[in-house]
């Protein structure tokens, strides 16, 4: 057994225990992650209360255990738990709790804490073969693998049922295992600071209206999971995205216009490692914002725009040795060369071009078509992908050019 392990000393646990006869294990990995010198919150469901009780856990734990929704210390903390934490561990989690964390249900304390959580999170699965082997128990699965979340393998042998076959909660000493594997492996950008722009840019024309675009923010929520799951430290600059879904780990900060997405940039920028700057940001705004909605008058209207300030140039001119900047170009004609003038003009080391002519790109879909455009004249060309697959190819090249 791995158990006196010096990567776990000192890092903070939620353990989330379900209602599954695993919960037993559950109290051994407790056991070990304190002996291993880690602190440990923990939070049952009311079904885990049936298995195991919470006084052993909290005396193990050396902490109170939480289990009630609406307990006054239960509810107050349940944000400040999954921020607190550098790992949400969900062992055993029942087919319920995956299928309600995959929709987003919030019945219970743990989903609550599951829901709010900015730290990683990692799922044991437990349960027998059948509900194992059920498509909806993969496809939740799958989803929140999406989410950024690490599902560990189950294991095969005795089931509650009395049947044999997979579905056995991992044990202890292999949860341990993938913690220490999963708090001592560097990525290859372990460390790096990544600021990734999403979305649009909305510009105020008066206290109702705004200019804006069909930008979904998708690829750069792409761009920020794929980054964070190479060890990078992620802050996401987002305009104003219709749902930032679940990005555990990744710091984010809310703009609404051109000029606020340019400061949040500028602030970031001197500690920045990499800048990719996927977001459609407005190239005018309105040179001024009516104070009270403009009323319908003549037949005519014009409203007078002022440029907003590159943020991808500004950062392409001000960066220093080591500093990687990328941008993206949308283009319906001359791609490739107004892609490489964007290089120039902007000082950027990389262009990400997407072309409105290919079937697969644009705003909103899932999938993009991308070449890739580098400084010294190489080009890397992809095929249609999923955004997250695009995403994937994009940090790739980043890492091969710059950090193999
Ligand atoms: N960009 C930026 N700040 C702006 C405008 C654009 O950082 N104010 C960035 C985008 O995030 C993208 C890249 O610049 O990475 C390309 O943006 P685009 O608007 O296509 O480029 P322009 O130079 O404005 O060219 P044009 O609109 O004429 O195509």
């Amino acid at each position: 057994m791995v158990f006196l392990n010096p990567m776990l000393k000192g890092k903070k646990i939620v353990v989330g225990i379900t209602g599954s006869i695993a919960a037993y294990k559950a109290v051994l990995l407790v056991r070990e992650l304190v002996k291993a010198g880690a602190e440990v919150k923990v939070i049952m469901t009311p079904a885990a209360c049936d298995f195991v009780t919470p006084l052993t856990l909290s005396t193990l734990s050396q902490q109170p255990v939480l289990s009630r929704m609406f307990d006054e210390q239960s509810w107050s903390n349940h944000v400040m738990l999954g921020r607190w934490a550098d790992l949400m561990l969900i062992a055993p989690a029942s087919c319920n709790t995956i299928a309600k964390m995959a929709g987003g249900n919030c019945d219970n304390l743990l989903l609550a804490v599951y829901l709010s959580a900015t730290c990683p999170v990692a799922i044991a699965p437990a349960m027998d073969e059948d509900m194992w082997l059920h498509p909806s128990t993969h496809a939740n699965l799958d989803r929140l693998t999406t989410y950024g979340n690490h599902i560990l393998p189950v294991g095969k042998g005795a089931l509650a049922s009395g049947l044999h076959g997979e579905g056995r909660m991992a044990e202890p000493e292999q949860i341990i295992d993938w913690l220490q594997g999963y708090f001592s492996l560097p990525g290859p950008l372990t460390g790096k600071k990544v600021l990734v722009t999403a979305g649009p840019t909305y510009e105020p024309i008066d206290p109702v209206r705004f200019i804006g675009n069909h930008s979904s923010g998708k690829m750069g929520i792409a761009l920020a999971e794929a980054l964070l799951k190479k060890g990078a430290v992620v802050t996401l600059v987002a305009g104003p995205v219709a749902a930032l879904p679940e990005l555990k780990g990744i710091a984010i900060r809310k703009v609404t216009t051109a000029a606020e997405m340019y400061t949040e940039c500028m602030a970031l920028f001197p500690e920045t490692d990499i800048a990719i700057m996927a977001a459609a940001v407005a190239d005018y705004t309105p040179e001024h914002i009516a104070a009270e909605k403009i009323k319908k008058g003549a037949e005519g209207l014009t409203l007078n725009l002022k440029k907003t300030t590159d943020i991808l140039k500004a950062m392409g001119e001000s960066k220093t040795a080591g500093q990687i900047v990328v941008g993206f170009a949308l283009e319906t004609t001359a791609e490739e060369q107004h892609a490489k003038e964007k290089l120039e003009k902007k000082k950027a080391d990389l262009i990400v071009l997407n072309s409105l002519r290919d079937a697969g790109a644009g705003f909103g879909k899932d999938t993009n078509k991308i070449t890739i455009y580098a400084r010294d004249g190489r080009q890397y060309p992809f095929e249609v992908k999923s955004k997250s697959a695009v995403a994937n190819d994009i940090v790739e090249t980043i890492i091969r050019l710059y950090y193999a």
